[in-house]
């Protein structure tokens, strides 16, 4: 492991308004490679004696509408038999992942389903779904499963069937509350839907209600935002996240962005981070704390985000679905990225797999370090245990530079992001990249 490296913290701080600005993981998605990929078929294969949490993420590729600014693998509109041969395939892939000798003895911790829209499936999908993740995989009691659902697709019968199938977080898109913002960026949602949503979803009652909000859309203003953030707070969820806007390439906002038609319209990031740190104040004026980079939580000891922070600590997750992410014993996965590959490659009775990379031991550290920033630091001892490096010797310089600018906080004990860190976390992060990863295009 080498003492230290040559991080440049101001020449990968440049803001511009296109590209990918929230960091997932490390190394970057475009360092890894198809012909990694065995690695990952080879962790599946042996036994494993890990002794960290495992959690499932399976995605569903389905949307209503394709909003402007969205890049998460998703089809508008589906046929109702496209869902359907969709299910059939992640059936078997499910009973392939939870036979492999690596996952057959593990119980997952967390369950995440996410995509697109989860909730699009039927009351009667969605059945079949848990029952064959029930099948493939066995779960702690009490573990949190989350389910990610936009708001037109909300109904009594299906947060019914949620609930019964042993759903304990539900994440509700919100994006902001402002029927003409919401409709500039492709949402096909409106505000009252987003009220008969949370009405719904209260009178069903769940462990934990996490509404997503979006700051920095086109169109808005200081008057949408904290109008939409103060009706948030009136809905009293236990969990309010924030994303900045990223526009990341390929989107249709990235397109008309480029040729000037909306760039006007869209806030800066100096705009954002503002918005973001009154909203953050006026949560926590509201009973709220900040738990993470972006989400504020009204009690952090119930409604924690075991999903995130245990991946940020360092948690296997197994990936199913097209283009779901798994880490597992050191490696990452990424499934194939198209719908009818993945299809046809589990109508084979093969894993859909696509590209991974096998981190180093080296790698893994940095890989912690910088999730953790997101969680707002990390405990000096016990990283100085878990990897036998000192985090304030081996990130001496990024650290010196962040700490001349407020930014974060290190000492023997801990090493802390301020909330004017907090706020441009994923701007930080790869200053603390291994040199040749922080030229490189991050996905
Ligand atoms: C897969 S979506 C959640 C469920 C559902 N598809 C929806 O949008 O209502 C996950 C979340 O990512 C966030 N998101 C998506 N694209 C984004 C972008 N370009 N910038 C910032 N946040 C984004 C949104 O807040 C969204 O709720
Ligand atoms: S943001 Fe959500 S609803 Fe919009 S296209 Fe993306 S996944 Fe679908």
């Amino acid at each position: 492991v080498a003492a230290t490296r040559t991080n440049s913290p101001l020449e990968v701080m440049a803001e511009p308004l296109e590209g990918s600005y929230f960091v997932s993981t490390y190394p970057p998605f475009s360092t890894w490679s198809g012909s990694a990929r065995e690695c990952y078929r080879a962790a599946l294969a042996n036994e494993s004696t890990a002794d960290v949490p495992l959690g499932l993420y399976a995605h569903i590729p389905f949307c209503d509408l394709r909003c402007r600014y969205c890049y998460y693998l998703s089809q508008a509109n589906p046929a109702a038999d496209s869902v359907e041969s969709y299910l059939d395939c992640l059936e078997v892939e499910m009973a392939l992942l939870g036979a492999s000798p690596a996952l057959r003895h593990r119980e997952l911790s967390f369950i995440y389903f996410g995509g697109g829209t989860p909730s699009m499936l039927l009351p009667d999908q969605i059945e079949r779904l848990m029952a064959f993740v029930r099948r493939s995989f066995t779960w702690a009691e009490g573990a949190e499963v989350t389910f990610e659902c936009a708001p037109r697709t909300v109904g009594v019968d299906r947060l019914a069937v949620l609930r019964q199938c042993g759903v304990t977080r539900l994440s509700l898109g919100v994006q902001q509350l402002d029927d003409e913002v919401l409709s500039r960026n492709g949402r096909v949602h409106t505000v009252s839907d987003v009220e008969k949503a949370v009405e719904c979803i209260q009178s069903v009652g769940f462990d934990v209600v996490n509404l997503d909000l979006i700051v920095g859309l086109v169109g808005e203003t200081e008057d949408t935002f904290f109008r939409s953030l103060g009706r948030v707070i009136e809905m009293d969820p236990q969990s309010v996240t924030l994303y900045q806007l990223e526009i990341p390439f390929n989107t249709p906002l990235a397109r008309a962005v480029r040729s000037r038609r909306d760039s006007l319209a869209i806030p800066s990031w100096e705009t954002k981070r503002r918005r973001l740190d009154a909203a953050f104040r006026r949560l926590e004026g509201a009973g709220y704390f900040v738990r993470s980079a972006y989400a504020a939580v009204r009690n952090p000891s119930q409604h924690g985000f075991v999903y995130q922070d245990s991946q940020y600590r360092g948690a296997d997750l197994v990936g199913a679905g097209a283009s779901a992410f798994s880490y597992l014993s050191g490696v990452h996965h990424q499934n194939l990225a198209s719908v009818r590959d993945y299809s046809t490659c589990l109508g084979r009775g093969d894993l859909p797999l696509y590209r991974a990379h096998a981190l180093s031991a080296d790698e893994q550290m940095v890989r912690q370090f910088v999730l953790q920033l997101k969680l707002g630091g990390c405990r000096t001892g016990a990283f100085r245990r878990s990897f036998d490096v000192d985090p304030l010797e081996r990130f001496a310089q990024p650290l010196s530079h962040f700490e001349g600018l407020g930014w974060v906080e290190a000492d023997a004990d801990a090493v802390r992001v301020t909330r004017e860190g907090l706020l441009r976390v994923d701007r930080m992060i790869p200053a603390f990249y291994n040199a040749e990863h922080q030229t490189v295009r991050y996905s």
